[in-house]
């Protein structure tokens, strides 16, 4: 048991629904376990930069379970190992200044939520002395270790609705309607989505695709008469010996932005089928909005459970989902790794039975 008598707590990287409720779960039972909670602003910025943290107590997280977004804010550029600088050549190392700051401000521990970029700087500072529990967290669910991160059914749920309503258009028109989802490196939204969503095609990053084998697919379905076809295509999917579609190359401390690939896919489909076809990117609503029921249950949970180690020294930690159970991995064991969508998946599997096509 440890004696840690006041809590630091960050979101950073990109949000996802249901961060609130982690934060809502960690500031109630850190308060009534006799601990103080302080909330960092925008990631480790709060531990940059004098006065951007606040005490948090229940009243403060009263009403905030169901909001999307995160009430402390966030960045994916706040690495203090290297961080951007405007004034000067680029980035500066910020890390001494997190530690000595972590220590003025009385702090016993912190919990951490965030993807893989904010867990492996959890994980550096640990190793650095501080005692973290880290919360993973990515609407992408490609963190390992983890069957699920909350954020990842809201996304799947809402990206599931807009195919849904894509079906009714595509219908009515006899046209392919192409939707591009999240996904940088793993398929898994639209896997999910694709397969919730009764997609004809879905292309994910783990499988490089072949436009002809796509229509090929595509043109089975008018032979026994349908006269539409949804895709699904992930944001880092890409063509067999093609690379992935950038908007943004990485710069600095940005990393690189995918987007485009629906809208080639759709007018690569169109040339090959002689339909008529229209692409709609789903991108950031993905992220916003009130988080499902279970990625509020998920949330509440991952946020009790890291209080719990916190209060029992469990630090260099991660909570995890292992149906039915939260439990908790080493870090080290996670950072710099990617869930990616095993080829045996039986709901892979299960798509290609159906007659999904996946373009291989
Ligand atoms: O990792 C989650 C994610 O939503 C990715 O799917 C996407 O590529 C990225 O974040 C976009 O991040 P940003 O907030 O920088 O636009």
């Amino acid at each position: 048991v440890t004696t840690v008598k006041r809590l630091g707590v960050l979101t950073g990287g990109g949000d996802a629904p249901g961060l609130n409720a982690v934060i809502r779960a960690v500031v109630k039972s850190c308060t009534n376990s006799g601990m103080e909670c302080i909330g960092l602003e925008d990631s480790f910025d709060g531990l940059i930069e004098p006065n951007r943290s606040r005490l948090l107590t229940p009243r403060d997280v009263t009403g905030i379970l169901r909001l999307g977004g995160t009430i402390l804010g966030t960045t994916n550029r706040g690495n203090p190992f290297a961080y951007p600088i405007s004034t000067s050549d680029g980035n500066r190392d910020y890390s001494d200044r997190v530690i000595e700051m972590f220590h003025k401000m009385g702090l016993g521990a912190l919990v951490v939520i965030g993807g893989d970029g904010t867990l492996a700087i959890a994980h550096r500072f640990c190793s650095l002395g501080i005692p973290i529990v880290g919360v993973p967290k990515t609407i992408d669910n490609d963190i390992v270790g983890t069957t699920n991160c909350f954020g990842f059914d809201t996304a799947v749920d809402f990206a599931t609705d807009a195919i849904d309503r894509l079906h009714t258009t595509a219908e009515a028109h006899h046209r392919l309607m192409v939707v591009e989802v999240m996904g940088r490196n793993a398929g898994w939204i639209a896997l999910y989505a694709g397969v919730a969503g009764g997609a004809d095609a879905i292309l994910i990053p783990e499988i490089p695709f072949d436009t002809r084998l796509v229509a090929e697919g595509l043109r089975e379905r008018a032979r026994w008469g349908a006269r539409f076809s949804i895709v699904v295509v992930a944001e880092g999917a890409y063509p067999h010996g093609g690379r992935r579609s950038l908007v943004a190359e990485a710069d600095g401390a940005y990393a690189e932005r995918l987007g485009g690939i629906g809208v080639q896919v759709a007018s690569a489909l169109a040339r090959e089928t002689g339909k008529e076809a229209r692409s709609v990117v789903l991108g950031h609503l993905q992220r916003g909005g009130a988080p499902t029921s279970f990625d509020r249950i998920l949330a509440t949970r991952f946020g009790g459970k890291a209080v719990e180690l916190v209060r029992q020294g469990d630090f260099g930690t991660m909570v995890a989902f292992d149906p039915p159970d939260i439990i908790a991995r080493r870090l080290d064991e996670v950072v710099g790794k990617t869930k990616t969508v095993p080829m045996n998946f039986d709901l892979l599997q299960t798509a290609r039975a159906l007659g999904v096509v996946f373009g291989d």
